[in-house]
């Protein structure tokens, strides 16, 4: 169901399963703040778990190790449109009698061995920003397994109201409107063509850094048809030579803009800067990791010269 944005439906997703006030929703610290914010305006405590090196995803064993009997949820994040550890979450939910709710706002068009990845735990929201491949200026979608669950969404999206005399639940305005739809109706048209160019776009960063040492790709994962929404570098100082911070000047002064997504974590924000991060770990990778990742520009526009610049920049000598 459309939403007006991401962050409303993400709001209406969690408010959607009555989890009890208070109660703890295990997500990463490596997102956007409207992640953690989503739990903590539900009255729910937002607890954070490492990533996983390779995906950076949820780990699910640093998920398992955080829950505590408060827990009612996992909030996992298919980061950079790199999908998460889907039966190992599901696992753990199953198991500890969780909720498994999915913020796929990086992820639109995903598939997971041709299933889409909107049908996997009990609902995925996503977000139709204008800087995510399709948008709607501004927008999101919750999508849900169950249909008697579309119901209650329908209410909660809009004010809780049922019809002209009742109100059923503590709803919100979250609809999308007339003009965010005709965008969407409009840029739908583009987005094949774009996913192709980017398609094309990742095999070209394959092709100049994948041999670059230190320097390590989004994985390709097995079954997994990409969204094509971002290209993120892990930049490991100690075998690179340079850090992620340089790396970024550096193209910044040829005017190519990275963005160093997602840092600062949540964990590092003033809201949840007393939160621990659980982990299996003695260090949370996620901590590392924070300060190496790097989203190249990942879009139609970077043409031939911007690959010049940006092969240049990773392959200088120092
Ligand atoms: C991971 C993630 N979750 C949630 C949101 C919030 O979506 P919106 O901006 O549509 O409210 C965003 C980004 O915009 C995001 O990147």
């Amino acid at each position: 169901m459309l939403f007006n944005n991401g962050t409303i439906a993400l709001l209406v997703a969690l408010k959607l399963f009555d989890l009890p006030e208070g109660s703890e929703v295990i997500t990463t610290p490596l997102t956007f703040a409207a992640t953690a914010h989503a739990i903590s305006w539900n009255g729910l405590t937002p607890v954070f778990a490492d990533v996983l090196p390779d995906t950076l995803t949820l780990d699910p064993a640093a998920v398992e190790k955080a829950i505590t009997p408060k827990t009612s949820a996992i909030l996992g994040v298919h980061v950079y449109g790199t999908v998460c550890e889907l039966d190992a979450l599901q696992d753990v939910a199953d198991r500890r009698g969780l909720k498994l709710i999915y913020d796929a706002a990086h992820a639109f068009g995903t598939k997971v061995n041709g299933r889409s990845i909107a049908s996997y735990g009990d609902a995925s929201v996503f977000s139709f920003h204008a800087t995510k491949l399709f948008n709607t200026l501004e927008g999101g979608l919750i999508a849900t397994p169950r249909r008697e669950d579309q119901e209650s969404i329908y209410f909660l999206r809009n004010f809780g109201i049922k019809n002209e005399e009742e109100v059923v639940s503590v709803g919100i305005n979250g609809k999308l409107n007339e003009v965010q739809s005709a965008i969407g109706i409009l840029n739908m048209r583009g987005i094949t063509g774009e996913m192709q160019v980017r398609a094309a776009l990742r095999q070209n960063y394959f092709e100049i850094l994948g041999d670059v040492p230190g320097v390590a790709l989004q994985p390709k994962q097995n079954g997994v048809t990409s969204s094509e929404q971002y290209f993120p570098v892990v930049i490991d100082q100690a075998k690179f030579g340079r850090n992620r911070d340089q790396v970024y000047e550096e193209l910044k002064s040829l005017g190519i803009f990275a963005r160093k997504y997602f840092h600062p974590i949540c964990t590092d924000f003033l809201p949840y800067r007393d939160c621990q991060i659980h982990s299996v770990r003695q260090v949370p990778y996620v901590s590392e990791v924070k300060s190496q990742v790097l989203c190249l520009p990942f879009h139609s526009g970077v043409d031939a010269q911007d690959l010049v610049d940006i092969e240049t920049v990773f392959k200088r000598k120092v």
